[in-house]
């Protein structure tokens, strides 16, 4: 089919510098026709297309690449705003209860429709999830995402001790369950694997040497995990591996860091870290509203990049309180501000997009409009209330108009999200529930 989209498209042809507010990469092209041939974006351009060309005219409204988040749990939409803890009292009082339920094939197969169709109606169409251990969770979580079109990286969770009952594995059975998940949906459809370490301290050595093995056979493997993300977490991997060098050390030593992984939050790395991640070409999932309300700590996300690490934004839900990477943004801008640093719309935007896509080896594929690249995009209200109208009516230029809307915008300003080209959410008419 040929869709002709018509909007004000904004992407980046590159990485924002930090504090540029007048960015080369930015490119705004406001009232153009964007044109899909089968999924496929071919073309960007002002004139009215031919007739040939089924048109969506959203003129007036954004038009941006679907948001990628590099960092989710699935089943911990049933944990989200759980009152009172930190990061290992969080795990053990209400994460882990919630996600022994995901054994059971109806409840994972429900939870990943309903995660799924929350990511799209927030504007997110490209996600690295982690389910549960039960390889049952990953197996429904692919095929909803299969049933979508969208581009999933995904694992059964790796975990073999300090767990509770119900959510333990070991290592032969790990492993076998992993070679089933990746020869059924690695590579099918929009799907990737992702060898799925949940974090050192739930990991024998045996059972991270066994992940490491997998990611070695198979270099086109996506690896996930969590990294010095509280400073009770990383005392305890101390303990756990008293010869690792630091926490890092304890994934490079399995042979887990390579282009492929994904490390969440990073908070409490050295500069020797951010050395092995750069080396490695592994970025690390900044997760700003999970780490500030598990009060795990602040991320110095220009220290990060400076030592060579690609950073990319996630909600990290259910730690973090929302999956709209809106809510993400906004809350990785505070962050910074308490870090004496400021997060550029640029910057953010480029994070939730094209430099989550690159971070990911998929920037031929998503985080951008350039031909070629598969139609997942997002047409956006400039504003749905009148404070945002206000607000968007004086803003002077760009930067100004796209900062205060990110501030301002939540999921009832989203209008449309398509996954190549298919629209797979479209705002009601009453509005969102
Ligand atoms: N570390 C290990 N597991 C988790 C998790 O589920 N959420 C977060 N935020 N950190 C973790
Ligand atoms: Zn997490």
């Amino acid at each position: 089919m040929k869709l002709a989209l018509r909007g004000d498209l904004l992407d980046f042809t590159a990485e924002p510098a930090w504090g540029d507010t007048e960015s080369p990469a930015v490119r705004f092209r406001p009232g153009h026709w964007l044109l899909v041939d089968d999924g496929r974006i071919v073309a960007v351009q002002a004139e009215a297309p031919g007739p040939e060309w089924v048109r969506d005219d959203q003129a007036g409204r954004l038009i941006l690449p679907g948001f990628i988040d590099t960092h989710v749990h699935s089943p911990q939409l049933d944990v989200i705003g759980s009152y009172g803890t930190e990061l290992l009292d969080w795990l053990e009082t209400y994460t882990f209860p919630a996600e022994r339920r995901y054994a059971d094939a109806g409840v994972a197969e429900q939870g990943a429709a309903v995660f799924l169709d929350a990511l799209l109606a927030r504007g997110t169409t490209a996600a690295v999830v982690f389910p549960t251990v039960h390889k049952v969770s990953a197996d429904r979580l692919f095929a909803a995402a299969e049933q979508r079109g969208m581009r999933v990286i995904a694992g059964k969770v790796l975990m073999d001790r300090n767990a509770p009952d119900g959510l333990r594995d070991d290592v032969a059975g790990a492993e076998r369950d992993c070679l089933d998940l990746i020869a059924r949906w690695h590579g099918k459809a929009r799907l990737a694997y992702a060898v799925t370490v949940r974090f050192a301290p739930t990991s024998t050595t045996a059972q991270l040497a066994m992940a490491g093995a997998l990611c070695s056979a198979d270099p086109t493997l996506y690896m996930q995990t969590h990294v010095a993300e509280n400073r009770a977490e990383v005392q305890w991997v101390r303990e756990l591996f008293p010869d690792a060098r630091s926490y890092l050390d304890v994934y490079a030593r399995a042979g887990l860091l390579h282009p492929r992984s994904v490390l969440a939050h990073g908070i409490w790395l050295d500069d020797e870290d951010r050395a092995a991640l750069r080396d490695a070409g592994a970025q690390i999932a900044h997760s700003p509203s999970s780490n500030l309300f598990l009060g795990s700590g602040l991320f110095r996300w220009r220290d990060a990049e400076a030592g060579g690490a690609a950073v990319s934004l996630a909600s990290d839900v259910g730690g973090g309180t929302d999956l709209s990477m809106l809510a993400t943004l906004r809350d990785a801008y505070k962050i910074q501000a308490l870090s004496g640093e400021r997060l550029t719309a640029w910057k953010g935007l480029y994070a939730a997009t094209r430099g989550g896509a690159r971070a990911l080896g998929l920037d031929a594929e998503i985080g951008s409009l350039e031909p070629g690249r598969l139609a997942d995009v997002c047409v956006w209200d400039w504003a749905s209330e009148p404070v945002a109208a206000r607000r968007l009516a004086v803003a002077r230029g760009l930067h100004e108009k796209l900062f205060a809307w990110a501030t301002l915008a939540d999921r009832s300003n989203l209008v449309s999200t398509r996954v190549a080209g298919v629209e797979r959410y479209r705002r009601p008419p009453t509005g969102v529930p």
